[in-house]
């Protein structure tokens, strides 16, 4: 069984997230979402509620599992029994951070691979920390997540 991991923070999940789990989904016979619980970053939303959100939001498509992790992400893979990272990129100022990790995650996991997968052209100029700075300032979010979590957001933002 092909299995491969979409890590991130998920704070909130963007339809730019959605996009690649869905593109995901179809290569790999299963795709782990791997939320992070990050102590270094105040999330807007607990890891509860981003697991949550990330399961209701991806409960169509039946080959995706959500699970969190803490630690190195490379160990975490190989306990699923993934072989494959897979990260989106958006724009080239993504690269370098990218890159590094990539290297660094194959340095502790020889075995593991990064695949990176462009992100839809439409989601190109979209992110968690973008998503809550328009909401913060009571922009419109509809388009940059899923319908069912906009009102969440923006009460959350109050
Ligand atoms: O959505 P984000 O915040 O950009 O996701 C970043 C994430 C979770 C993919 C990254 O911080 C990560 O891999 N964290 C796990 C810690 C780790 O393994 N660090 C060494 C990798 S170089």
């Amino acid at each position: 069984m092909k299995i491969a991991i979409y890590p991130g923070s998920f704070d909130p999940i963007t339809n730019g997230h959605l996009d690649i789990i869905e593109r995901s989904a179809q290569i790999f016979d299963k795709v782990v979402v791997a939320v992070s619980i990050n102590s270094q970053k105040s999330p807007l939303f607990s890891i509860e509620e981003r697991i949550e959100i990330v399961k209701s939001v991806t409960s169509h498509i039946e080959n995706v599992e959500v699970k969190t992790f803490t630690g190195l992400l490379a160990e975490f893979a190989i306990k699923e029994n993934a072989k494959v990272l897979i990260k989106g990129l958006r724009a080239v100022s993504d690269f370098e951070y990218e890159f590094q990790m990539a290297l660094m995650n194959k340095k502790i996991q020889p075995e593991l691979e990064t695949l990176f997968m462009m992100c839809n052209k439409e989601y190109s100029y979209l992110s968690s920390s973008i998503v809550k700075e328009v909401g913060r300032l009571g922009g419109d979010l509809s388009g940059l997540v899923p319908d069912s979590l906009i009102e969440r957001i923006k009460n959350k933002l109050k």
